[in-house]
């Protein structure tokens, strides 16, 4: 009997390798012959652990599941998908995943994440086998063509930087995979790592094979070793399989893979803090020009791209431009993996083609507050994302619709709040974290953000509230205008979100216009 209990962060967080250990013992004891598979999850959150076991019919699940149902489990014979409380019927058909376009994640929670072959059987290198039989030139162009826009948050087109590093005439290039995943509420990142390394791997060595780099870095957050501890098996086993190394699948073409650990700060994600930091130096922004792409790693021209963009090329590889633009709307091409977090009763992954709106995403999939008390307001887009008041979640998630409003789908994130938030102490929050977090290179960001968590500390007091929302308001005008990078630019889009839809919060009926 083949029965499968996720090894992902988020399950374990939760007891699955306590259920694991009782379950191989249990079976054991029982003289049940058990093959335990580690899956990744399949970003069901609310389930973990989700058990299933492998049928005639399918995956039939039973979540979530505690080393205490296990008794009443065995006696309804679940590893032969007997019937029981806890059941909860094949899994593909479980409401939350069949309404699902999962193009990127469509192996994560299904197969075993460090296994080359199990990659191999469910339709994995196919891309790169794709790309080694085309020019450079015809793997930037199907990128292109397929619409994949950046990830990681910024949505810039990926074939045109891939283009930038092609054309940069260097004999030395690079693949950088920003897998610092800061956002708060995000893990979409992580859930990939975990739950299909070879996805990454596989995006990275056609990334490679496209710009004509020879080396890849993987730039991991630390708090996250699992995903470490699994991307190291797998690059092992990809080595060895062919897959990378200096004669790839005997092409002649060489491709080679490392992962660096992080240190804890947010601002290793922006992406020249990160080339700084994998340099060996502390991590500060560089100012731009020059591009990573003319002028990266070590100053050599240098492709960087989230996990989620990079393990969104194989698909387009393997099934072409045409399938993956397929999906989405105007120029939101193919699918996004939205996380769900924060005060909603299911948390999890939804990946879907860009067009559906927040109030889907939100009941549809995540069947409202965890609370039970009305959504009042979501933040989009992680720490640096606008609060999005109820009256919009009928905007269609796609980047220039949120765009327009001033709002933003960064890396997918969406934090949900119920009416009990206090929107002034939210964005008063905003600023604290970027007194956190701020690398102190420039002075809008360094400074203002501790005078903003001041000014907001003083109207929320209710001391000369109409000078300190002006001075609140200008002082956001400067961090916009002023700072280097995203981190002190951005900052101000949750303060003043708040501001201008949720004033009550700060004891005034508008917010001033400055
Ligand atoms: P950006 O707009 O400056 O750059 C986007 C990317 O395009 C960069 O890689 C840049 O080097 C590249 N690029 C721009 N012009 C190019 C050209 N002509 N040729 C080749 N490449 C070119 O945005 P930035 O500052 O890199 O990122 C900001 C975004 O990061 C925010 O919108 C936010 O959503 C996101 N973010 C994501 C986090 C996460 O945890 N995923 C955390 C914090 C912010
Ligand atoms: Fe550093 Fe903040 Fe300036 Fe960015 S905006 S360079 S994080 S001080």
């Amino acid at each position: 009997y083949t029965i499968y209990v996720p090894c992902d962060t988020t399950a374990v967080s939760v007891g699955a390798d306590k259920l694991a250990h009782a379950l191989s013992t249990q079976a054991q004891q029982a003289g049940i012959e058990l093959k335990l598979v580690r899956n990744g999850s399949r970003g069901l959150f609310w389930l973990e652990p989700l058990v299933e076991v492998e049928t005639a019919q399918g995956r039939v699940a039973y979540g979530p599941v505690r080393p205490s149902d296990l008794a009443s489990l065995w006696e309804a014979e679940f590893f032969k998908g007997g019937e029981h409380p806890l059941k909860l019927g094949l899994t593909e058909d479980i409401p939350f995943l069949k309404q699902q376009e999962r193009l990127t994640f469509a192996r994560v929670g299904v197969i075993d994440p460090v296994s080359v072959n199990d990659y191999e059987a469910q339709g994995g290198w196919l891309g790169l086998r794709n790309a080694l039989t085309l020019t450079q030139d015809d793997i930037v162009s199907a990128v292109t063509a397929s619409g994949l826009r950046g990830r990681g948050g910024a949505a810039f087109p990926t074939g045109i930087k891939w283009q930038t590093v092609l054309t940069a005439d260097s004999e030395q290039k690079y693949i950088v995979c920003n897998a610092d995943e800061g956002d708060s509420g995000t893990f979409s990142d992580r859930m990939l790592m975990e739950g299909d390394p070879f996805c990454l791997i596989e995006g990275m060595v056609i990334a490679g094979l496209a710009v004509g780099a020879n080396q890849g870095y993987i730039y991991l957050r630390s708090e996250y070793p699992r995903a470490f501890n699994t991307l190291k098996t797998a690059i092992v086993q990809a080595q060895a399989a062919g897959f990378l190394g200096s004669n790839i699948l005997n092409s002649g073409q060489a491709f080679d893979l490392e992962v660096r650990l992080g240190a804890g700060a947010y601002i290793c994600g922006e992406e020249t803090a990160l080339l700084e930091s994998l340099e060996g130096k502390r991590g500060q922004v560089r100012a731009k020009p020059p591009l990573p792409a003319i002028q990266g790693l070590f100053g050599k021209p240098t492709v960087v791209n989230n996990v989620v963009t990079l393990a969104s090329v194989p698909v387009i590889l393997a099934k072409g431009a045409a399938f993956y633009a397929n999906y989405g709307r105007g120029r939101s091409r193919g699918t996004l993996a939205f996380q769900l977090a924060g005060n909603i009763k299911h948390g999890g992954l939804v990946e879907k083609a860009f067009g559906l709106s927040l109030h889907e995403l939100l009941y549809e999939f995540g069947g409202g507050s965890q609370s039970g008390k009305p959504l009042r307001t979501v933040q989009v887009g992680g720490p640096l994302g606008a609060y999005i008041p109820a009256e919009y979640f009928n905007l269609p998630l796609d980047y220039e619709a949120l765009a327009q409003q001033e709002f933003m789908i960064g890396h997918g994130g969406v934090v949900a709040f119920d009416d009990t938030v206090d929107m002034a102490k939210m964005a008063q929050f905003a600023m604290e974290f970027c007194v956190e977090e701020s690398c102190g290179k420039c002075t809008p960001c360094r400074i203002g953000s501790v005078r903003g968590v001041e000014v907001i500390e003083r109207i929320r007091k209710g001391e000369e509230r109409d000078t300190n929302l002006e001075l609140l308001k200008s002082l956001c005008d400067t961090m916009i205008n002023g700072s280097l990078c995203a981190m002190g630019g951005m900052t101000p889009f949750p303060v003043l979100s708040a501001l201008k839809y949720f004033p009550a919060d700060f004891g005034v009926t508008a917010a001033p216009k400055v």
